[in-house]
This record gives structure tokens, sequence and C-alpha cells, in this order.
């Protein structure tokens, strides 16, 4: 189906076309000198700090975790109104996810106070996850993480640009992991980075990305090299030069396209912000953020989010040609999750509760303004006809 308003879209021009082209005519295409400006770049951009790219987000959060030692019988508390990529992170290790509940319907980032409550002896790091890029509440939650010892890894998967209290996300904890998978904010096709300011940290998540090897192929290719050794056992989460390049451009584009984001965050909330039966999560938030999703939460009568109103409304735009998504399924409920540690509803009474109502409209910077004013006006009308 091809709709009229997609969910997202990527701003992708001539730019990408000719840096592409140009790592093809160099001849090299793994991790290389062009990753090597990239993570330069990201680094500038996030204020200093040590950057490695990787091949994936899920991979940055596996090889963030992985440095900080987490193993067997491990406990990592964290989110499960997040993408599943984040809980499986933890799986990789055959630690334990702990998941604590989220703020509220008007802030859908974890509670620091439920952290705080589902900390054991056991535990080994948080997880925070800044959902649509809008910051969790880091003072609070660093403060319990220092009184515990615990180190905070955030997924900055939502979250490049976005700024709490003067300090990019990602870089506010031990360790921050980006995703630039297709719909995100700065696109490679699939790709991630993981930041730290902790050099042996760097170091650690440098090795494991090259199956242990502190050399990489790039050394023995441009001659640097004739042997190595393997200290631990890593993986291949190396990225392209081609992913490379493309994200030295998508890096330059990124504050113009998050500031257009922002305007139309500010139309849809100016239409919709008097919609009986729509509460619009994250409304009081107006820094600088990435605005990477605008979620609304769809109300039946008894003012309670509700999941065959929300599953309506879907229909209904998606006849009208507008894409929608639901950001997300609490991962706690996934089968998996239910087998592996006998989780199921009625645990997480706030993440649940949100999760039957949750609805994302589209927003991508190749939308106008009048886009979002018109989707939003349908959704008015539509939600309009049930009150
Ligand atoms: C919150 C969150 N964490 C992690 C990931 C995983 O990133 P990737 O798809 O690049 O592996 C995503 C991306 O989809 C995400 O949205």
């Amino acid at each position: 189906m091809t709709w009229k308003y997609p969910l997202s879209d990527i701003d992708l021009g001539r730019e990408e076309e000719q840096a592409v082209l140009s790592v093809l005519r160099t001849r090299w295409l793994s991790t290389g000198p062009v990753t090597e400006r990239f993570e330069k770049a990201f680094s500038e951009f996030l204020g200093g700090g040590e950057l490695i790219a990787v091949s994936s987000g899920t991979a940055a959060l596996h090889l963030a975790l992985s440095s900080l030692g987490l193993k067997e019988g491990d406990e990592v508390i964290l989110p499960s109104l997040t993408f599943v990529a984040t809980a499986n992170a933890v799986l990789y290790h055959r630690a334990k996810p702990v998941f604590a509940d989220i703020r509220g319907q008007e802030d859908l980032n974890i509670s620091p106070d439920e952290i705080e409550r589902k900390m054991t002896r056991k535990t080994k790091a948080i997880l925070v996850m800044h959902y649509g890029g809008y910051p969790c509440n880091m003072a609070a939650i660093l403060r319990h993480a220092r009184s515990h010892g615990i180190p905070v890894v955030e997924d900055a998967a939502h979250a490049p640009g976005s700024v709490y209290r003067g300090r990019k996300c990602g870089t506010i904890g031990a360790l921050g992991c980006f995703s630039f998978f297709s719909n995100k904010n700065l696109v490679t096709g699939e790709g991630g980075l993981v930041f730290t300011r902790d050099k042996t940290l760097a170091e650690r998540v440098r090795t494991l990305r090259s199956h242990g090897m502190r050399a990489l192929s790039w050394d023995k290719y441009r001659g640097h090299l004739s042997s190595y050794d393997v200290e631990t056992l890593g993986y291949n989460y190396r990225t392209t030069e081609i992913q490379s390049a493309l994200g030295c451009i998508q890096l330059k584009k990124l504050e113009r396209n998050n500031q257009k984001r922002k305007g139309l965050v500010g139309v849809y909330r100016e239409e919709l912000r008097e919609s009986p039966g729509v509460l619009i999560p994250f409304f009081r938030f107006n820094g600088d953020y990435s605005h990477h999703l605008f979620p609304i939460l769809v109300k039946g009568g008894n003012g309670r989010p509700s999941n065959d109103l929300r599953d309506q409304l879907m229909v209904q735009l998606r006849d009208r040609g507008v894409q929608t998504s639901i950001h997300y399924p609490p991962v706690h409920l996934f089968s998996l999750y239910r087998k592996l540690f006998g989780y199921r509803s009625g645990m997480l009474p706030v993440t649940e509760e949100v999760s039957q109502g949750i609805l994302t409209l589209p927003l991508h910077p190749r939308m106008g303004k009048a886009d979002a004013a018109w989707i939003a006006r349908e959704v008015k009308e539509i939600v309009g006809r049930w009150s």
C-alpha cells in the first residue's frame, strides 16, 4: 500500500549520492577512514568523548552492556515501553531484564522511583530509553544510580540531538547508544554508535566490535600490520564506509531536521490540545529535542486509554491514507519474556494501560505543517464523533 501520509520518511539527496559514490571509488568498503571521520564528527556534535561506530543500534546496546562485564545472573533495570532490542541486549548476556514502570501518561519515560524500587544486590546496570527523543529524568536516575554505585546506559536510539539540562542525550550516563536504522532522525540504512567518556570502556567496545582484535582489517589493508592477537571473544559488528559516508552527510542535516520536526509537533499540539478523547504525552516538554515520534493517547468515555477506540482510529486513518503505528507493545508481555521469566499482565500497570491507547502519528522532515494540520483535523473529526 502506498500511503498519502507515511509514518516516516527520510531526507536523502544528491549529497548522499555523491558521498556513497566517492566511497565506492576508493574500493575500500568496510570500517576505515570514512568511519573514523564519522566518529570524529559525531563526537564533536556531542561535545567530545569516544565514539565507536557499529553495525546497528542493537549491536551498540550489546557491546555497551558487554563492556560493563554483564554476565549470567546479573540484573538490568529498564523500561518495558521500548523496542524489544533494548531488552534483547540484556538477554544476549543471559542476564535478567527487570522492567520498571513509566512515570505516567504525560511522561512515558522510565520512573526513577520505580528504578529505586527494583534495585537488588544483583543489579548491574540501569538501561534507560529516551522515548521519542524526550529525555528521561536523568538527574533523579543518576542520583539513585550513584547511591548504589551502578552505571547508567542510555538507549538514545530516538534521541540524537536531544538536550537535557545542557547536555546531549546519550552523553549523560556511562555509555550511550545510537541507532541509524532507516526510520531514525539520522539514517544510514543500518548502523549505530556507542558513546563513552571512559577510555577503558571505549577500548573494550572497540575490541569487541571486531572479534576481540585490537587491530582492524583496515590496518592490515593499508599495510600497518601483518599479524594480530585475539584477547576476548568478540563479534563482527563493524559498519561500512558506505554507511559512514551517509552518516557524515546526515549529521550535517540533523539539527535542521530536528527543528522541522519541532515545528510539526507544534502544529499537532495546537490542533489536538483541546480534543476530548486525546491526550498528548510530553506536552510540557518544550526544549531542544529530536522529536523522533509524535504519540497520542486515545481515551474512552471513562477517561482511560482505550484499546478499542485506538484500533478504530488506526483503521479510519488508514482508510484516509494516514499510516500510524504503536510504540510500543510492552516487552515484558511478549511470549519469549513471559516464558523465560514468568512475566504477566498487571506487573507494570501504567505501561500496560498506556500501551492500550497509544498511537503514533506521522512525523518526518519531508512533511509540511499543512500535512500535520490536516492529519490532526482528521483525528479530531474521527474522535469527535465518539464523544
Ligand atoms: C528504542 C530503540 N532501541 C534500540 C533500537 C535498535 O536499533 P537498530 O534497529 O539500529 O538495531 C531501536 C530501533 O529500532 C529503538 O527504537
